[in-house]
């Protein structure tokens, strides 16, 4: 679909390394560019990809469900076919917030899609922003919206912030731990470590919170 897997063969390896660390439902987030693409194409592209995939799933793989890790674009919160983007049937939207500093626009927009279209947000990868945020304000008052927070598990694991994003998970503040996968090599699922860190610096129930959250945003709840 995209910078990911490069065949099915990389596809099902990364489902089983998964299904082995306990994953039991991957939500598959290829990359969606509105600049790029418009969403009916993604959406049959996505399904095609699927498609060559399903065949070659066993018992040994961890389920796939079909979603998408959006690119904050201008007119996002009026897009009418913005739902087709969110993880499975439900109302969860990963959203890839720009990669520059965030203004009054990108917190308004991401304010409608919560209140005013329904969306249980879930911010990408929190963390890999914060250098594009230097002073400022929003970054941390965007965090008052009801939205709900990924960090990548490669950002718990190594790096002098890591010891603030668990933090976020300790205080309640981060609820996911994304993976952020994209093949088996430079980029492979590393999901059982970071929960075990997660495990160590803030405890089970920390970890247990993720699970709830990942439930629920997958059984349709809103945060
Ligand atoms: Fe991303």
């Amino acid at each position: 679909m995209d910078d990911g897997s490069d065949s099915v063969e990389t596809s099902i390896g990364m489902l089983r390394k998964l299904r082995d660390s306990g994953v039991d439902l991957a939500v598959a987030t290829s990359h969606y560019y509105r600049w790029d693409e418009d969403i009916d194409s993604f959406l049959e592209r996505r399904s095609e990809a699927i498609g060559k995939l399903r065949p070659h799933m066993d018992a040994s793989c961890a389920g796939i469900v079909p979603a998408a890790e959006v690119a904050f674009y201008f007119g996002i919160e009026e897009d009418p076919k913005l739902g087709g983007l969110c993880v499975g049937d439900t109302k969860a939207l990963l959203v890839e917030m720009p990669f520059a500093p965030w203004g009054t626009y990108e917190m308004n927009a991401l304010s409608s899609l919560c209140f005013g279209r329904g969306f249980a947000v879930i911010l990408a990868h929190y963390e890999r922003f914060e250098e594009y945020q230097k002073n400022n304000r929003i970054y941390e008052e965007i965090l008052r919206l009801p939205l709900t927070v990924q960090i990548n598990a490669h950002s718990l694991l190594t790096g002098r912030g890591a010891k603030k994003w668990l933090r976020m998970f300790e205080e309640g503040r981060a609820h996911l731990i994304g993976s952020d996968c994209h093949n088996l090599t430079t980029r492979p699922p590393n999901l059982a470590e970071a929960r075990q860190i997660l495990r160590q610096k803030a405890g089970e129930e920390a970890v247990r919170k993720t699970d709830r959250r990942a439930e629920a945003l997958l059984l349709g709840e809103k945060p």
